[in-house]
């Protein structure tokens, strides 16, 4: 692997079986940038607990269906380290290490923390690190950049003035990332909000294509069409959205037209969306299955993504520590 790319890191949640805005946001990404970046992909197991301390009975099979769908999305274990956050201690000391120089207010003032905590109920110590425990994430490597989504701008911008903080008090030591921002669309999700698991209105990577159709069937189209004669919006439209990704641009066009003047009713368009959309998912759910099949090889990539990341921890704790003189030498 070369040294001199410019290193990324993302984290991700092991919230289980991804969903298609996971893989539109962010494993396309990922992926698209695995060739020209050294980076480092940590499944964020100890930050998962600020929610699901109470839930960690399926820890373990969420980290595996992550990965399940990290390896069929294409993510190569010879170009990225794929690692478990807990699987390098590392991290924790240097959050720990943070969070002495890290004043309370910056972490009470991160957008969302009070709002999150007050709707979840949640108000921890730990959850209150949460963005400082991310920000060791991130340090941890010296990333030069991190792909993320709009909604963790702020974490990037703590990181920032954690590392700024850091390098006035005891030399220079880390780089201040950037985040970087998905060039890949958002697609919507069954009830034409955003996709997500926790709104019940996702299809997942590994839903079968009769699953897929299935949900498709349900989703929410122009509340104004409702017979298949009525002039249909399609830009209003998240069956719409979603054939703009998974249809190509000359039966978008036509299917523009035809719901505009009323010749496609909603019934045949979602059919033949769930059609497209299961011929590009076919290859890649099919290797998903197959992977399913082959716990050794997913443990394998894991042990292997958290040697490589132990690598880059260690020299960057070693320097840490002897800017912040914990290290002893009497000779
Ligand atoms: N907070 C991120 C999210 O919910 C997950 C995360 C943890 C992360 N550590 C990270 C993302 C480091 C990027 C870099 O999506």
């Amino acid at each position: 692997m070369n040294r001199e790319k410019p290193i990324v890191l993302s984290g991700v949640q092991p919230t289980g079986q991804l969903h298609l805005g996971n893989y539109e946001g962010a494993l396309r990404n990922w992926v698209s940038l695995q060739d020209d970046y050294r980076m480092y992909l940590c499944v964020v197991d100890w930050h998962s607990l600020t929610s699901d301390f109470n839930d960690v009975k399926g820890l373990q099979d969420r980290i595996f269906q992550t990965m399940l769908d990290f390896l069929c999305s294409g993510l190569d274990p010879e170009k990225v380290s794929i690692f478990v956050q807990s699987d390098v201690k590392e991290h924790a000391e240097l959050h720990l290490l943070f969070s002495m120089i890290t004043p309370t207010p910056w972490l009470e003032r991160v957008p969302s923390y009070k709002e999150k905590a007050d709707l979840l109920g949640l108000d921890s110590y730990g959850f209150l690190g949460y963005p400082l425990l991310q920000a060791a994430d991130i340090l941890l490597y010296k990333a030069d950049y991190v792909p993320v989504g709009k909604d963790q701008l702020p974490h990037i911008e703590l990181t920032r003035e954690v590392a700024r903080r850091f390098n006035n008090l005891y030399g220079d030591v880390f780089p201040e990332p950037d985040g970087l921002l998905s060039k890949f669309p958002l697609i919507p999700g069954t009830d034409g909000r955003k996709m997500s698991k926790s709104y019940n209105n996702d299809i997942k990577l590994a839903d079968s294509p009769g699953e897929t159709a299935k949900k498709l069937k349900k989703m929410i189209t122009d509340p104004k069409k409702i017979y298949k004669g009525d002039p249909g919006r399609p830009e209003i439209c998240p069956v719409f959205a979603m054939h703009e990704v998974y249809t190509i641009t000359r039966n978008v066009n036509k299917i523009s037209e035809t719901c505009k003047s009323g010749d496609l009713g909603c019934v045949d368009c979602k059919t033949n969306l769930a059609e497209n959309m299961n011929t590009s998912f076919n290859n890649l759910r099919n290797k998903r299955k197959e992977l399913e099949k082959n716990r050794d090889y997913v443990l394998n990539v894991l042990e292997r993504g958290a040697a490589e990341a132990r690598e880059k921890a260690a020299a960057t704790m070693s320097e840490v520590r002897k800017s912040m003189k914990l290290v002893r030498s009497y000779g």
